[in-house]
């Protein structure tokens, strides 16, 4: 780009244009609808994979959790050909063995794995025995003995003592067995030697056993090249009750393994394992196979990626240019959970309830309380008349959202429709009937033409269950209504992730599309805070978890980096569920009440610090149900009067101690403490600024352990701060009800140097600049 500038300036006009027009065609073909993808190693060239046994190893890197590889079975007789499972495999080729005598095949075949193959073992004087030793001694797990026995025919095992052998009959075979694979169960104590002895010649069609290590089943990912892995994902659910142990182990070459997880093998859904990142090239999953026969066990998905995992690298902070109380906004509803418009609706509910910590307010606003069909005009000109929408002769939105503005919230209102409300089949003309709804909103709730009532259009919440052309057809024709008629309605597409494409439901890539750049103006994200523990079991998780799916904010901030450069990010819904307030929390992604509130202040410092222009709660209230997302509220639900849970309080305390201050720069961000710098105006040159320099613009430092909230642990560290500068308050963020500033004893200052000490609840700090103030003043 740099060297064509240059050459431009070389050249005439006309080949100035020329060059402008290529190089405007070209900054449009750079868009990448993949810009967020961290791709998996396991989904790179020269990647292969082995296994112990089975089919379809290939299974495991083919991007699709549903397909797996299958283990053969070791029990009842399968391990018998394997030699590294059965411990006599080939004994009676290596001179393991002797016998009395034997004719016909040679006394190889008895352990050869073959059953087909049999030894003939001959008597010489008055018996006939064919003895086994074992080259390592040990416990027996199993024995099998397949063959022909004329008379009476036992099975003894030698047992190590310490007063030398001490033999052992296990089984004694007759007539009745001939021709059959017999499994004995093994040994509690350790055999050096197995044998057969017979009053008369036998035949040993196989003989097998499998010894201490049990029956152990891998799957080896070769990634090709040796790669810095620090993330590795496994779909690896073995069966019901099939494995006993799964260990996970990483090679540099092949030869020298390190044990790295311990996973669990019945857990059913992925799990994501962070080990010590190291440069490898072996991905190992061992398996001890239970031993019950045919027993197999699965693997369905590997992936591998350096220690940020599929969410990339983190986004570097900016000075923000909002406030923490202009970034904050939450989720509501038409009546706010109460049955009336909301300008009937006191101070203790709806939108003036609310708005005591929200700046904006965003809105399920349901394309089918618009119009039966959505081809069909919403009417909103007789709807500002009495007499309702096309589909709800009730409705007036005007009258909702005018009683939102005036509890000084803005109104984002997303256009809720998916396939399940607003089928496909239902749109004779998507695209069309879509511009035409576009413009009607857009000329009715515009401030350009209409009454002003809205100040931001989603086209979709979560529409996830259209197909990707249709919506991406229904967004182009929607953006391009609204801004037909309103160029200062902030339009924005639903909600998508841009970390994983083979979640193709969600995924950004095939939805926004490069022709609605232009119509849309901020890009849009949904962040929850969840992990799927060991078990696969998903749980909700503090927002600085190197795991948490909070971290995706990464990589839609990767794609819109590409993409859309200039355009802002709102992150329209994110929150934690939990107890409280008399309301029970009953998913397993539930946090208690007092995580709620600690995480929702440092996932908003996480949001602010990584260039989030609005962080939306989701939701206002609880609601009556009981799954994930019913327990979110900033207050109890409508059947408790919405009394306000530790995260509302929590909240109120801070956007009035800091609420109209900026994020201004990371002092620290490490296992150690998150430790940042907040101003009271705003910054923007103060990018890539030095600690010294955020200190002396700073009016507030704000530091906490990125840790879970049962964590008791506490850290110092310690500040150097601009000359005359002290600490006027103090405040620790405990996440509770009657939470109050109070004097801390958590730092200490002497002279220039203030110490801190960190927890997982924040401790928040004032300064008194004394000499920035004598010099202004
Ligand atoms: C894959 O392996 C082939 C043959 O070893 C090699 O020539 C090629 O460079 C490798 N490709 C990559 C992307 O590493
Ligand atoms: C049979 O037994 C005798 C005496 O125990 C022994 O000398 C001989 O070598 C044996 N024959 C075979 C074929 O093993
Ligand atoms: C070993 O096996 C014997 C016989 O089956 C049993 O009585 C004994 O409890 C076992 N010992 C151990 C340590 O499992
Ligand atoms: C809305 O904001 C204005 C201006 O800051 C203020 O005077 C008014 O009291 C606010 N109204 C509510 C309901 O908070
Ligand atoms: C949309 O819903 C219809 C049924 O109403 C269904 O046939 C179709 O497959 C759905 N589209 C997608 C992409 O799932």
């Amino acid at each position: 780009m740099f060297i064509f500038i240059i050459r431009i300036n070389m050249l005439s006009p006309f080949l100035k244009y020329t060059i402008f027009c290529a190089l405007f065609i070209g900054s449009i073909r750079s868009w990448d609808p993949d810009a967020g993808l961290i791709k998996s190693y396991t989904k790179l060239h020269n990647v292969t994979v082995q296994a112990s046994s089975g089919t379809h190893p290939e299974n495991v890197i083919d991007s699709n959790d549903n397909t797996n590889w299958v283990s053969a079975h070791c029990l009842p007789y399968g391990y018998l050909n394997r030699n590294d499972v059965n411990i006599i495999f080939g004994a009676c080729k290596t001179g393991a063995c002797l016998s009395s005598g034997n004719s016909g095949n040679g006394l190889g075949v008895a352990t050869d794995g073959n059953p087909y193959t049999a030894a003939h073992v001959q008597k010489n004087g008055s018996s006939a025995f064919l003895s086994v030793d074992l080259v390592n001694s040990q416990v027996l797990q199993i024995i099998s003995v397949g063959g022909v026995f004329p008379s009476p025919t036992h099975l003894y095992v030698y047992e190590v003592t310490k007063f030398g052998s001490q033999k052992h009959l296990l089984k004694t075979f007759t007539s009745t067995d001939n021709y059959k694979n017999i499994n004995i169960p093994g040994t509690n104590f350790t055999v050096n030697k197995l044998e057969l002895v017979s009053d008369s010649g036998f035949t040993v069609k196989d003989m097998g056993a499998i010894g201490e290590n049990g029956c152990t089943e891998h799957i080896t990912v070769d990634l090709g090249h040796e790669r810095s892995v620090g993330t590795i994902r496994t779909r690896h659910w073995a069966g019901s009750n099939a494995a006993t142990k799964l260990v996970l182990k990483t090679s540099t070459n092949g030869h020298i393994w390190n044990m790295v997880a311990d996973l669990d093998p019945n857990a059913v859904h992925a799990v994501t394992t962070r080990i010590q990142p190291a440069d490898i090239r072996y991905i190992t999953l061992e398996y001890k196979v239970h031993m019950v026969n045919h027993k197999k066990v699965y693997c369905f998905e590997v992936d591998a990626w350096d220690e940020n995992g599929i969410w990339g690298p983190e986004i570097s902070a900016k000075p923000q240019v909002n406030t923490f109380r202009e970034i904050l906004g939450v989720n509501g509803i038409w009546g706010w959970g109460t049955k009336s418009y909301s300008d009937k609706l006191g101070p203790n509910e709806g939108p003036l309830l609310y708005s005591e910590v929200a700046s904006h307010a965003r809105n399920y606003h349901n394309l089918v309380w618009d119009v039966t069909d959505p081809d069909l005009d919403p009417e909103y000109d007789a709807m500002a008349a009495g007499h309702g929408t096309q589909a709800m002769w009730w409705l007036n939105w005007d009258t909702e959202y005018r009683a939102w503005n005036a509890a000084n919230l803005t109104v984002d209102i997303s256009i809720q429709f998916t396939n399940k409300t607003v089928p496909e089949s239902k749109w004779n003309t998507p695209e069309q009937s879509a511009f035409h709804y576009g413009q009607q909103v857009a000329k009715h709730f515009g401030s350009v033409q209409g009454n002003g009532l809205v100040q931001a259009v989603e086209v979709g919440n979560e529409p996830w269950d259209y197909n990707a052309a249709f919506y991406a057809s229904v967004l182009k024709g929607m953006a391009s209504g609204l801004k037909s008629m309103d160029n200062k309605l902030i339009v924005i597409p639903g909600t998508f992730q841009a970390e994983d494409k083979d979640h193709e439901n969600t995924y950004i890539g095939t939805r926004v599309l490069p022709e609605v750049a232009d119509n849309i103006d901020v890009i849009n994200c949904h962040t929850y805070s969840f992990i799927n523990d060991d078990a696969g079991i998903r749980k909700g998780t503090y927002p600085e978890n190197k795991l948490s799916t909070f971290n995706n904010i990464r990589p839609i901030t990767r794609w819109r980096d590409t993409n859309t450069p200039k355009k802002p990010i709102w992150v329209t819904e994110w929150g934690w569920d939990s107890d409280g307030v008399g309301e029970q929390c009953r998913g397993t992604e539930c946090v208690s009440e007092r995580a709620q509130a600690v995480y929702a202040v440092r996932g908003l410092l996480l949001l602010a610090r990584s260039n989030i222009e609005r962080a939306t709660w989701y939701f206002y209230a609880n609601t009556e149900c009981d799954t994930l997302f019913c327990r979110s509220g900033l207050t109890s639900s409508h059947k408790n009067n919405f009394q306000k849970k530790a995260v509302f309080y929590t909240f109120q305390k801070f956007l009035q101690y800091v609420g109209n201050t900026y994020f201004l720069g990371i002092i620290q961000e490490n296992d150690n403490g998150f430790v940042y710098a907040l101003s009271d105006k705003p910054h923007a040159c103060l990018e890539n600024a030095s600690v010294s320099d955020l200190l002396q613009h700073a009016s507030h430092v704000i530091g906490w352990l990125p840790v879970d909230i049962s964590n008791k642990n506490s850290r110092q560290t310690t500040l150097q701060l601009p000359a005359e500068t002290q600490v006027s308050f103090a405040w620790r963020i405990a996440g509770s009800s009657n939470d109050r500033l109070f004097k801390t004893t958590d730092y200490q200052q002497s002279g220039n140097s203030l110490e801190i000490t960190l927890k997982t609840e924040p401790l928040v700090l004032k300064f008194n600049h004394k000499t920035i103030t004598s010099i202004v003043g």
